[in-house]
């Protein structure tokens, strides 16, 4: 083997242990990042109040809201439940949804949107999942009796 050559197949190993160990501490993306960073996060939720506000089994409910201040309130909380850089700065999820009177049912139809508007954006059921986990346990502050 000439000197060339080996010097070479030197190089390309080494090469190979540095792309191996960059790949090894590379962070894994965030939930944040796989959402699609603040953009991902606005016009996902966007789309959640846009299916919500239209849908007969919960419309009602967002008749008397604030729209622009329940995205711009929803987009921090989702971004900082996801990782992000973000300060959720609106209520707790009791007190946000004291006496409008949320069902299970409602709860569940408002999932069922904010499924459909993940799976519009294409994003991967792995991430879908690893957001409703976060939102599930606040089933319990929403549905009040
Ligand atoms: C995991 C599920 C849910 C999350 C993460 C969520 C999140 C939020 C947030 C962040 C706010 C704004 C709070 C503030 O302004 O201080 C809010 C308000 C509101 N939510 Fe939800 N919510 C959920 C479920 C629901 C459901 C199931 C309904 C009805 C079917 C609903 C209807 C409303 C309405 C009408 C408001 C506005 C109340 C007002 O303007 O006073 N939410 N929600």
């Amino acid at each position: 083997m000439s000197r060339s050559s080996s010097a070479a197949r030197v190089a390309a190993a080494l090469l190979a242990v540095l792309l191996a160990a960059c790949a090894s501490t590379a962070p894994a993306p965030t939930l944040y990042q796989r959402l699609g960073g603040q953009a991902g996060i606005d016009a996902l939720a966007l789309d959640l109040l846009e299916r919500s506000a239209a849908d007969p089994r919960i419309r009602g409910d967002f008749a008397e809201a604030d729209i622009v201040n329940l995205h711009e309130r929803l987009v921090e909380q989702l971004c900082a439940l996801s990782g992000g850089p973000c300060t959720y700065r609106g209520r707790d999820m009791r007190a946000a949804h004291l006496g409008l009177g949320i069902t299970e049912a409602d709860f569940n139809a408002l999932v069922e949107n904010l499924l459909d508007a993940m799976r519009a954006r294409g994003l991967p059921v792995a991430t879908q999942n690893e957001l409703l986990a976060l939102l599930a346990p606040m089933q319990r502050e929403i549905v009040q009796p």
